[in-house]
């Protein structure tokens, strides 16, 4: 099929790619000359698994051809992908302003019928809003239809969900876009949920938050098993037995980051606000996650009472392992409160590193980890990246001017710390040890 993707983002250039690999013609157009250079070349502009190889097959095979020409990828294709950012904005409403100007710039140039499909996370109610837009800027009624196809797709691992995800989800009112679709995915046999576009923008709404409410609802339970000497990972063991609950996405820690959770969760409160119907649960999960993600500092803080002038050595940036994605990573928020609280900074991250000197350009970068830890007074673990699983005790303990260990993701073994004689480690719900 002839498919245009509009932006070149991670959902767009994913969504373009893994068509294109399903025998589509698929051309993919993106504004930002230097993104489109780079993908023209064959250079990945995210950090993606799989993602230079099957840029380069598609680039081979010409299945997939990058442009900034609107006209030439609207008037050759049959279906539209619109995947441009929707950002949260401060009050959080959903700013769907690059939504809105796409479908400006394609009406002149839909001239034959074409489905118009929003992969972007919009708010309830947005399908609507298009189709009023696109009928207000005289396209005809018979020239298009407007489905919502939300993407589902982690970060690291988007090319393995893109092609064999958990479901299809498909919201239109009209039975001729059901079909376009069900012949666009009908490759990739994977299971499909067709609904009204409402539903199928609130479903988007509802995974995030749900699994968000999981994580911040096993954080308070860690919480308390830190005071109760109950240990978080056997009870997310136990839990995760029951078929009804499932193990996935029980792991208590410092809180849930990345370009979707914090961004979704809020966007859902302030959307059920709006139709006056109050999602107290979520509206909790993200206080809950507000506070997780700087719990490390308040353990600081109790340890030493005065952490002004301390010096501490941050292990991972990035809001989860194997990306140098740092939005909205609980590291920010540590970094933010630490330098309020005059705190010297030392800061190793595998990958983060260059992203995040644009915001904290003053803090101390280490090359490795046991760099990072000389002469500080304590360390603090924000990312479960491998090569921390590994770190040698003895040798921190060696280093560190004084070995207090806050590890936000309960990596390490409580028996090998104690062999280390580690003065203090505190962990997320696994229990604390101080000598
Ligand atoms: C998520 C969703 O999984 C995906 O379906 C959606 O389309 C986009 O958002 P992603 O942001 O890539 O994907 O990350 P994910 O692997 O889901 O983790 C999100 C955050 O939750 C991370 O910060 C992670 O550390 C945290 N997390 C996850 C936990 O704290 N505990 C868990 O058990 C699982």
């Amino acid at each position: 099929m002839n498919i245009c993707v509009i932006g070149a983002g991670y959902v767009g250039l994913i969504t373009a790619l893994c068509f294109g690999k399903k025998e589509n013609k698929v051309v993919c157009v993106e504004k930002n000359r230097d993104k489109l250079n780079m993908l023209k070349n064959g250079v990945p502009t995210i950090f993606e698994e799989g993602l230079e190889e099957l840029l380069k097959e598609s680039l081979n095979t010409n299945s997939v051809k990058f442009t900034d020409n609107l006209e030439m990828g609207i008037k050759s294709s049959d279906i539209l992908f619109i995947a441009v950012g929707t950002p949260t904005k401060d009050n959080w409403d959903v700013d769907i302003g690059q939504v809105e100007a796409v479908i400006n710039l394609i009406s002149p140039y839909i001239n034959k019928y074409k489905v118009v499909v929003t992969k972007s996370t919009v708010p309830v109610g947005t399908q609507k809003y298009i189709t009023s837009k696109l009928l207000e800027n005289h396209v005809s009624k018979e020239y298009f239809d407007v489905v919502s196809n939300p993407e589902f797709l982690r970060e690291g691992k988007a090319i393995y969900d893109f092609f064999y995800g958990d479901k299809i989800v498909i919201g239109s009112e009209s039975q001729k876009a059901f079909e376009v679709m069900r012949k666009l995915y009908e490759p990739f046999k994977i299971k499909m949920v067709l609904t009204n576009p409402e539903t199928a923008e609130l479903i988007k709404y509802t995974s995030n938050a749900l699994l968000s409410v999981k994580i911040s609802f096993m954080n308070e339970i860690a919480n308390l098993c830190n005071k109760a000497c109950a240990d978080i990972d056997v009870i997310a063991y136990a839990l995760g037995l029951d078929k009804r609950i499932s193990p996935l996405f029980l792991k208590a820690g410092i809180g849930y980051g990345g370009s979707c959770f914090p961004k979704d969760t809020k966007a859902l409160v302030k959307m059920s606000e709006n139709y006056n119907c109050s999602l107290n649960i979520v509206k909790a999960t993200v206080d809950v996650n507000e506070k997780q993600r700087v719990l490390p500092v308040d353990i600081l803080l109790e340890h030493y009472k005065i952490i002004e002038g301390k010096t501490v050595a941050i292990l991972g940036l990035t809001f989860k392992p194997d990306t140098d994605d740092i939005r909205e990573a609980p590291s920010l928020y540590i970094i933010e409160k630490l330098l309020k609280n005059k705190v010297n900074i030392k800061a190793y991250d595998p990958m983060g590193t260059k992203k995040i000197k644009n915001i904290f350009p003053d803090i101390t970068y280490c090359d490795g980890m046991y760099e990072c830890l000389e002469n500080c007074d304590a360390m603090i673990i924000c990312t479960e990246w491998n090569e921390f699983y590994s770190i040698d005790l003895c040798k921190v303990k060696e280093i560190m001017r004084e070995s207090v260990i806050i590890d936000g993701r309960n990596m390490l073994d409580i028996e090998k710390i104690k062999e280390a004689n580690i003065k203090a480690y505190y962990s997320v719900g696994k229990g604390n040890i101080k000598n």
